[in-house]
């Protein structure tokens, strides 16, 4: 089934200069950019996004690091598109993720780990929504 999902290249993608290693990984497997957007969130944005995370440990250094700089922001459309997203991506911690994800490669951290997937449709339409609102 043909899916939407929302994709953030985080400010570390951005400032290590591989926001084209990243995307093109995504678009090697066959996946479309229906929209995309590079900016710097505020820390209100990033409590909506991470609604679910708000009260963890975690999530200040969080909140701090996704509004540190630019992020590039996009949907990503295709077969599974959601599924196919998070196995691309990898596990959450970069020390543990497989090599030959885009985190098993990239990445030595569990927080600066470059890149978002939503994790279900339900997510899909809540962060497309979030991020961008005029997306019909
Ligand atoms: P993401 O897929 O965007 O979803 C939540 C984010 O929180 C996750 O990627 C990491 O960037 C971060 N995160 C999750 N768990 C931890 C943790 N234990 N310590 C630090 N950051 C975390």
């Amino acid at each position: 089934m043909t899916q939407r999902t929302l994709v953030l290249l985080k400010p570390d993608t951005v400032r290590r200069g591989l926001v084209g290693e990243v995307l093109s990984r995504f678009e090697a497997k066959g996946l479309t950019v229906v929209a995309m957007e590079l900016r710097q969130i505020t820390g209100e944005l990033a409590d909506q996004h991470y609604a679910e995370h708000v009260e963890r440990d975690f999530y200040p250094p969080l909140r701090a690091f996704v509004t540190s700089g630019p992020l590039v922001s996009l949907v990503l459309e295709g077969d599974e598109a959601i599924e196919v997203v998070r196995a691309i991506n990898g596990a959450t911690d970069g020390r543990k993720a497989a090599p030959g994800t885009i985190r098993g490669d990239l990445s030595l951290s569990n927080r600066e780990n470059l890149v978002h997937g939503s994790d279900s449709p339900e997510s899909a339409e809540r962060e497309i929504a979030i991020w961008f609102p005029g997306l019909t």
